[in-house]
């Protein structure tokens, strides 16, 4: 495997950063996930404005122009022989002395990317559905930037992996937010809902996607607030990411949710994703 490491092309194996770096100290740095279809990224405008986002909230300069992160990221999809991949990209401040505050003038951010084989959904996954379990939501309070800084995410992830499940649903003071790595959505007499799109979320690519596939298909969409009582009595519940693309959620809790088996708005959401990507 090929990475990108500070303006070199280097074997993934041989790239190395500082110990120092601020990423490793601090988890002081934002990433993006870019799934490529058929050797072409997907939605990767959306993925560029968005690591910009990341990169101007925390005051990281955004190490290259669209062009230049579009450059790269096709040299690494060319160094790699697998048709479908999933793009890495990750900015970090920097190395500098250890100090919580930003070093003064103007540091270079460590910026790395890698490419590797995307595994898309099985079979298994996209009909049977996923079985899930719910959490607090404990992460802090900026889950719109899409930081390295991942321990909840992580820890919330392990809390499903060690009850057998893939996902876990989080709730925040009794309202969805979403899941480890994954946005939720809910639907309920075939309105397709999401939470809002505020601080406490990260706004996924898939979510403006989503909406815009749910238009094309004539099924209504609201984004508002969604209380637990509302996810437990949802009709379908789904989640979606660049890695699992859209799929259903079958089961919360050890519940079935609605009928306990996909339902049919996945399946026209399905659809749609799959006529998208080609
Ligand atoms: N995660 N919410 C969180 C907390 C996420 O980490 C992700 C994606 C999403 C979905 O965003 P998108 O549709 O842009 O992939 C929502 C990536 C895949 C990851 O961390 O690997």
């Amino acid at each position: 495997a090929v990475a990108y490491l500070d303006g070199t092309f280097l074997p993934l194996a041989e790239a190395r950063v500082s110990v120092l770096d601020r990423g490793f100290i601090f988890g002081d740095g934002v990433y993006e996930v870019v799934p490529v279809y058929r050797r072409r990224p997907f939605r990767m405008a959306q993925h560029l404005a968005r690591l910009a986002r990341s990169l101007g909230a925390i005051r990281i300069r955004n190490p290259h122009d669209e062009a230049g992160w579009q450059a790269l990221v096709e040299r690494l999809i060319a160094a790699h022989p697998y048709d479908d991949q999933i793009v890495y990209l990750q900015v970090t401040r920097g190395v500098a002395k250890r100090d919580h505050a930003f070093p003064a003038g103007d540091l270079a951010p460590t910026v790395f990317g890698m490419s590797s084989p995307f595994t898309r959904p099985d079979a298994a996954q996209r009909d049977g559905g996923l079985a899930t379990v719910s959490m607090p939501d404990e992460r802090w309070l900026h889950c719109e930037i899409k930081s390295v800084s991942l321990l909840g995410n992580v820890l919330a992830r392990q809390y499903a992996a060690d009850r057998g499940v893939p996902e876990v649903v989080m709730f925040r003071d009794g309202f969805l937010s979403e899941g480890s790595s994954s946005n939720v959505w809910l639907v309920k007499d075939g309105v397709l809902r999401a939470p809002v799109k505020n601080n406490l979320i990260l706004e996924g690519i898939r979510y403006g996607f989503i909406e815009s596939l749910a238009a094309a298909r004539g099924i209504r969409f609201e984004m508002r607030p969604i209380a637990r009582a509302e996810v437990d009595a949802a009709d379908e519940l789904m989640l979606s990411s660049a890695t699992k693309e859209i799929l259903p959620i079958v089961s919360l809790d050890g519940r079935p949710v609605g009928a306990g088996r996909p339902g049919p708005v996945y399946a026209s959401l399905r659809q749609g994703y799959d006529e998208a990507i080609g």
